[in-house]
């Protein structure tokens, strides 16, 4: 049974003593009264001496936020919180603390710390978030990877009208039949070509970028659309796939997020619908872009053979792929619908026997 009358004859800095958690007890000017040895041990003191030393000498200067915690604890008696703390060698380590002000009587008499090396939990989190920016990168290094092909017929048409065009104006100047229209057709032609090789570049720039960390901007959808068609289209065309776009209900929209990523849920789903219409004869993908209320729908439906039943709960999956090694990494759906996920929209396969995969997004006003 507890008797208070015990538990008054317990000595709490003989508790302290022995607490596996670092413990310093400061006065106000920051001066060490009192540490247990495990905080001479996660500081790589010998036992005593951190006596009298003052707590400046944990502080990495690696963190900058001494002052945020010294206002914190002026204005709420306490701190808690991570950051970087500095051992006698000048080892460096992330440290968990928490920090409190100490009432004698009312008044404020001194601080005093808990803390703990959490080094290897922060390494395994930097872990965990590299992996998954790897996977990221991967996923999309591997749409524009398979890209690669395609984008070379892409520039290479608008390439080769050029060639034509300043050929055919070489012509003229020698036979002496240059007129000034005809000049200025000519050249028109090679301008909008040049500003087709543009537009490509720009969608392979914005698409290839990582822009997980952008702010989100109003984006209008018709430029979403034209830097993914940017680098497919001419794909569809050489591989007699017929494209369809019914987006003329959508062209003036904006949704708030970041356009790139957007592109590149959009690619994904062109990139699966080319891979889907290969071995059928009849070779169909369409785009429909429409309105609903504040929402925005987007519907990508190709005339492949569609996905089993059983199929359709597993292809959302991180991995999960039907094409050969090397060719599919499974990412592309999982990494789009946690794109859609965090523009505030909803990713999903319609109930249908051809695959149709719809986007929603909420509009902006
Ligand atoms: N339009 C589609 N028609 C039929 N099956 C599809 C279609 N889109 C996706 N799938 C199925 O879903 C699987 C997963 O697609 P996902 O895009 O996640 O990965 P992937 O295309 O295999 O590889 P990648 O990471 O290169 O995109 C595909 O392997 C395929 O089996
Ligand atoms: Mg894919």
């Amino acid at each position: 049974m507890s008797n208070p009358e015990n538990n008054e004859k317990i000595n709490f800095k003989s508790l302290i003593q022995w607490c596996p958690q670092a413990f310093v007890f400061a006065d106000m000017e920051g001066n060490v009264q009192f540490a247990n040895p495990a905080a001479h041990r996660l500081y790589g003191y010998d036992e005593g001496e951190l006596l009298g030393k003052n707590v400046d000498i944990f502080n990495s200067h690696l963190t900058h936020n001494t002052e945020e915690i010294v206002e914190a604890i002026k204005e709420n008696g306490s701190w808690e919180g991570e950051l970087i703390q500095r051992k006698k060698d000048d080892a460096v380590f992330y440290a968990e603390l928490s920090v409190n002000l100490v009432f004698v009587d009312g008044q404020p008499t001194g601080l005093c710390s808990y803390s703990r090396d959490i080094t290897d939990k922060k390494e395994a989190e930097k872990k965990v978030l590299e992996q998954r920016e790897l996977l990221a990168s991967s996923s999309k290094l591997s749409t524009i990877g398979e890209m690669a092909a395609g984008i070379a017929h892409e520039l290479n048409n608008p390439l080769a009208i050029i060639s034509t065009k300043v050929q055919l104006l070489n012509k003229l100047i020698e036979k002496g039949k240059l007129e000034k229209e005809k000049i200025e057709d000519e050249l028109g032609d090679v301008k909008d070509t040049c500003d087709r090789i543009s537009k490509i570049i720009l969608g392979l720039k914005a698409i290839s970028r990582d822009g997980s960390l952008d702010p989100k901007a109003n984006v209008n959808i018709s430029e979403v659309f034209s830097d993914s068609l940017n680098l497919c289209q001419e794909r569809f065309k050489i591989n007699d796939i017929e494209f369809r776009a019914n987006t003329t209900q959508s062209e003036d929209s904006y949704v708030l997020g970041r356009g790139g990523q957007l592109s590149q849920v959009v690619l994904n789903l062109l990139n699966n619908a080319f891979d889907a219409v290969q071995n059928v004869d009849e070779k169909l993908i369409e785009l429909t872009s429409s309105l609903n209320k504040d929402k925005l729908l987007i519907e990508i439906q190709d005339s492949g053979e569609g996905i089993d039943l059983e199929l359709r709960e597993k292809i959302l999956q991180p991995f999960f792929t039907t094409k050969d090694p090397g060719k599919g990494t499974g990412l592309g759906l999982s990494i789009s619908r946690r794109i859609i996920e965090d523009h505030g929209g909803k990713f999903y396969l319609k109930d249908q026997k051809k695959t149709c995969f719809v986007i929603e997004l909420p509009l902006v006003d």
